[in-house]
């Protein structure tokens, strides 16, 4: 199976350099051939080299073709809540998202569940996402499932919670220790899924659990972990009376050996930092969750202090307390919040965050995240523009709107990653199959 796919193919060799626009480690090949064999990304020509007649085309001349996005913190279970009218982390879980959780216990609902949230997905140019479920064992199961199906690259696992938490959601620490044996050994590495020991957050948690999650990681190399860390000030204050033992709450989920380079934890908005230093020293990183940090009113998050420190930092829609599933909404917003900060986001490092700078955080950069030969081709078309105003933007960057001078290839792409959402969307492929 050989395809050729014709674009403006965008993607990223290295890390751009934080806080500028020069096109270091930016790959820009205007109207190109995107070879696909076998699900593999097999290399590129210009257009005017139009490859043989072996290779199906297609032709998507002037629009833009990019590696999927990559989400790397998000709840499928809450596309019942997104856009829900909470008063701060804490009342939102107990208002709307606790009892929605709750439906994924009925099989049912966990497999309709799975199935819109990762075509969801899919519809939104992201094409790898790191998941919580619930703390059902099936709404686990059929995310793996559904991922299968649909050739999806996952991280997920079972949430464990069993404390704090209303009856229906909670789980003890031998049944879950089970069942994430069972999960990891029928999933973690079958196909693309891989499985991640998911620690709610430290308030859901006992001690006996949060050891349980270090036993597994321990006995399970590869396995992943997720949480959530540090996103609201209630919540710390809550964090430090449940933990006085702790220095942080960073520390908290440090004592149970749960910080490795494939932690993934979510927002980090107010961390120290000795607690940045410790997650640089472990490898571990931050999923920084813009439209949920401004929804749920959490913060700002900090990301000079993050390349300060040299932690890893990945981001994420955190839909439900996110607004979106979109990765471009995602970054616009994180743009808005590096300007309150008093930094600058470019577009060239929030999209190498959002692609390889993701894969490599999460170990994954030998198969996706970029267009280099052998990656696997989960790739997306975009179009430079959705609505007529964003379309006469682009005129403008692209010099047809005389006498305004033509603008370089980042003022283009930042003003098409601002003003970007789904409908720009054109088509997905996952392995090189389009979805
Ligand atoms: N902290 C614990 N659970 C959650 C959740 O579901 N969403 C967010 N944003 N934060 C959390
Ligand atoms: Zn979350």
């Amino acid at each position: 199976m050989k395809l050729a796919i014709r674009g403006d193919l965008l993607d990223f060799t290295a890390a751009p350099a934080w806080g500028g626009t020069a096109m270091q480690g930016v790959r820009w090949r205007p109207d190109h051939w995107l070879l696909v064999d076998e699900g593999r990304i097999a290399g590129a020509l210009p257009a005017a080299q139009a490859p043989g007649d072996d290779w199906q085309r297609v032709d998507h001349r002037g629009r833009l073709v990019m590696p999927g996005f990559i989400d790397t913190h998000v709840h499928c279970p809450q596309l019942d809540v997104i856009a829900s009218y909470g008063a701060g982390l804490l009342d939102w879980l107990e208002t709307y998202t606790f009892p929605a959780e709750r439906r994924f216990a009925d099989p049912a609902v966990a497999h309709a569940g799975a199935a819109l949230f990762l075509d969801a997905l899919l519809a939104h140019g992201s094409t790898t996402a790191v998941v919580f479920p619930t703390v059902h064992k099936v709404s686990a199961e059929a995310l793996f499932e559904a991922a299968a199906a649909r050739g999806m690259r996952i991280v997920a696992g079972k949430v464990l919670m069993d404390r704090h938490a209303p009856d229906g959601l909670r789980d003890d620490v031998e049944g879950a220790e089970r069942d994430c044996e069972d999960l990891i050994r029928r999933f973690h590495g079958r196909g693309r899924n891989a499985y991640a020991v998911t620690v709610r957050f430290a308030a859901t948690s006992t001690r006996e659990q949060l050891a349980m999650a270090g036993r597994l990681l321990q006995r399970h190399e590869g396995v992943y972990m997720q949480t959530h860390v540090a996103e609201n000030t209630d919540e710390v204050k809550w964090i430090a009376e449940l933990f006085p033992e702790a220095r942080s709450y960073l520390d908290v989920y440090a004592r149970h050996g749960l910080l490795n380079e494939r932690a993934v934890l979510a927002h980090g908005i107010w961390l120290d930092a000795q607690d940045r230093q410790r997650l640089a020293d472990t490898g571990a990183q931050i999923a920084f969750c813009p439209t949920s940090n401004l929804f749920l009113g959490s913060g700002l998050f900090d990301w000079q202090a993050a390349v300060d420190s040299g932690h890893r930092v990945s981001l994420a829609s955190d839909v439900g307390g996110g607004t979106s599933l979109s990765m471009t909404r995602t970054l616009a917003e994180a743009y808005k919040v590096q300007m309150l900060r008093g930094t600058r986001l470019s577009a060239w490092t929030a999209l190498h965050t959002a692609t390889r700078g993701a894969a490599e955080a999460l170990g994954l950069a030998h198969e996706i995240g970029h267009f280099d030969e052998g990656a696997t081709a989960d790739l997306v078309v975009w179009d430079w523009a959705a609505t007529p105003v964003a379309a006469h933007r682009d005129a403008v960057a692209r010099g047809a709107v005389p006498p305004l001078p033509a603008q370089d290839l980042h003022a283009r792409v930042f003003a098409w990653m601002t003003l970007a959402d789904e409908r720009c969307r054109v088509a997905t492929y996952v392995a090189g199959r389009a979805t």
